[in-house]
């Protein structure tokens, strides 16, 4: 493969380690001198088989992940948890709480809403520049489970610490976008999922930790098999997305070469610092649309003087190999996303960039 010249800051699917794209570009032909490409194994085979086991041991390594907890890679998205979690946890007499941070959780608590009493013990207002402080927060009486949103992938927006709930509920966090950037305690959590497409691999393989007395303890009502998170032999059930699993497996694999997810903590932070402390620099130019304090490590979102300029920031950008940054349209403006495996290059590149379009146009 020749070198690329381009820094990719798209929200997702997103920029990939280049050792796991290149170890993957050669499974793709031959999977570990089997003679046969990672896509045209069986997924009952010995082969994939090897893939699978330690795609799940080096995911339990890199987060901690205690025996009392269930890995599952699924397939059907993030979006698929925003509606299997309430069909499988929440009765139709009891409620949820959700924290409604941004445009994700906007669509979970509506899922919820199909099943139970969805209650929103927070809810921000559109552009979402901040999450709640603990005394924000109006949970329910007894609500089964807490939902949260850990990175409002939008927004740009982050919780910097788990908010305390109710002592019988249990924590779920929609991981989607800074799932591995940092270190994380599961044993807060009763389940905390992902999408791959951002931290961990391709599209199409969903990460769900779970504790295993919830899995165990099965659904609160009747409900077809594949919507069922203990569905027999889990993963396994049916053709799991083996590809996405195995890449997912080389992004474990690099995650523990590199440092593990304290390293992966410190370079992320030291990378927003570069990008937010460029926006801070020219901040007469450029405005942080996300508020002090729930500023995300992985999503920078921010804004120019006005649409004009920022057109022209986004295409100058681009011819100059910085690609991807233009904002979502619930915000407008710009979006720098630098997910773990986006250089720090690519955020010195950005930052010399936002200097130089500042001075030229302020
Ligand atoms: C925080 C968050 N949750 C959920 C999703 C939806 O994920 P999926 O496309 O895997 O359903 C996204 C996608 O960008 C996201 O950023």
């Amino acid at each position: 493969m020749p070198e690329r010249s381009i820094f990719n800051f798209s929200a997702g699917p997103a920029t990939l380690p280049e050792e796991v794209l290149r170890e993957t570009q050669e499974a793709l032909w031959d999977l570990n001198g089997t003679g046969i490409g990672v896509m045209e194994h069986s997924h009952r085979g010995g082969a994939f088989d090897a893939v699978y086991e330690q795609t799940l041991a080096d995911c339990r390594t890199v987060a901690g992940i205690p025996d009392d907890y269930e890995v599952l890679l699924l397939q059907g998205g993030a979006s698929s948890q925003f509606f299997m979690l309430p069909a499988n946890y929440l009765p139709a007499d009891r409620t949820a709480d959700y924290l409604v941070t941004g445009a994700w959780s906007e669509k979970a608590v509506k899922e919820a809403a199909f099943y139970g009493t969805a209650h929103e013990a927070w809810r921000g207002q559109k552009p979402y520049t901040l999450v709640p402080t603990q005394s924000d927060i109006q949970y329910s009486e007894a609500p089964v489970y807490v939902h949260m949103t850990s990175n409002n992938t939008i927004f740009g927006t982050q919780w910097n610490a788990e908010p305390e709930i109710p002592a019988d509920a249990w924590l779920v966090s929609d991981a989607s976008s800074d799932i591995f950037s940092r270190p994380i305690d599961v044993t807060r959590y009763g389940m905390v999922y992902a999408g791959a497409q951002k931290n961990l691999g391709p599209s199409g393989v969903t990460l769900v930790i779970m504790r295993r007395d919830l899995l165990e303890g099965g659904p609160v009502r009747e409900l077809p098999t594949m919507q069922r998170y203990d569905r027999k032999s889990g993963t396994m059930h049916n053709t799991p997305p083996t590809f996405g699993i195995y890449v997912m497996g080389r992004v474990f694999a690099w995650i523990l070469r590199n440092g593990g997810l304290e390293a992966m903590g410190e370079r992320n932070r030291e990378k927003a610092s570069v990008v937010y402390d460029a926006l801070e620099a020219n901040a007469g130019f450029y405005r942080c649309t996300a508020g002090e304090g729930s500023r995300s490590a992985m999503n920078v979102t921010f804004r120019g003087p006005d649409e004009e300029t920022e057109k022209r920031f986004i295409a100058e950008a681009e011819a100059i190999g910085l690609a991807g940054l233009k904002g979502h349209r619930d915000v407008g403006g710009m979006r720098a996303s630098i997910y773990n495996a986006f250089p720090r290059e690519g955020c010195d590149a950005l930052a010399d960039f936002l200097a130089d379009f500042a001075k030229r146009n302020g």
